[in-house]
């Protein structure tokens, strides 16, 4: 699919030595520097898992400069279930040397699009660490609301970024808004 300069195809584990390096960078991950991906195996295990989640419809892409063909990125919306509820999943990633650049901003759009379109009463989340900033300004500009910091089962507790209100049973605040 194209979406302005960028080219977005579903990930697939034949892209892990185009990713691999952008997802070993450790300026990308400043913010969580444990989720730096220490070699390629780690990528391509990320990569089988995403491009499994494709079957059900919907999930992550490889960003690419449609001019040049080098991937910048990746991301897009998974669904992600939890306490019997579910919800898209909202993940953006982009090479440090291709920052800055409005390409999050078009991921992100289209990401809304795919997941509105493919099942609309899902919510939208872009799970956010509160010491990102520039993740939080994409998310912002996306037109997705801070619903404070949830419980995050996967994961340490996050800004919940969402389309729309979440069910506080079953995304916990951690603390009050
Ligand atoms: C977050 C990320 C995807 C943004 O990619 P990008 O292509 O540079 O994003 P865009 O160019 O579309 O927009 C960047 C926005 O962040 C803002 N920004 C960048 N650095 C910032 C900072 N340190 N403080 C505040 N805002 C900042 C920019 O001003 C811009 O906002 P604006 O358009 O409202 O001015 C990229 O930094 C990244 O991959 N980070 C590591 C992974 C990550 O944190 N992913 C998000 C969690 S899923």
């Amino acid at each position: 699919m194209r979406v302005g300069p960028l080219e977005l195809t579903a990930v697939t584990p034949d892209d892990v030595d185009e990713l691999w390096p952008l997802l070993s960078d450790e300026r990308l991950w400043a913010h969580e520097p444990d989720s730096v991906h220490p070699d390629p195996s780690v990528t391509r295990a990320y990569l089988e898992r995403a491009a499994a989640r494709w079957d059900a419809g919907l999930s992550y892409w490889t960003v690419r400069l449609a001019a040049t063909g080098e991937a910048v990125g990746s991301g897009g919306a998974q669904h992600h279930t939890r306490g019997g509820a579910d919800h898209w999943n909202l993940n953006y990633r982009i090479a440090v040397d291709h920052q800055g650049r409005g390409y999050a901003g078009l991921l992100v759009a289209a990401a809304l699009a795919a997941a509105h379109e493919a099942a609309p009463e899902r919510p939208c989340v872009a799970w956010i660490d509160a010491h990102n900033p520039a993740s939080i300004a994409v998310a912002r500009r996306a037109g997705l609301r801070d619903l404070g910091l949830r419980d995050n089962p996967a994961d340490r507790p996050r800004l919940a970024w969402a389309d729309r209100e979440l069910d506080d049973a079953v995304y916990p605040l951690v603390e009050p808004r």
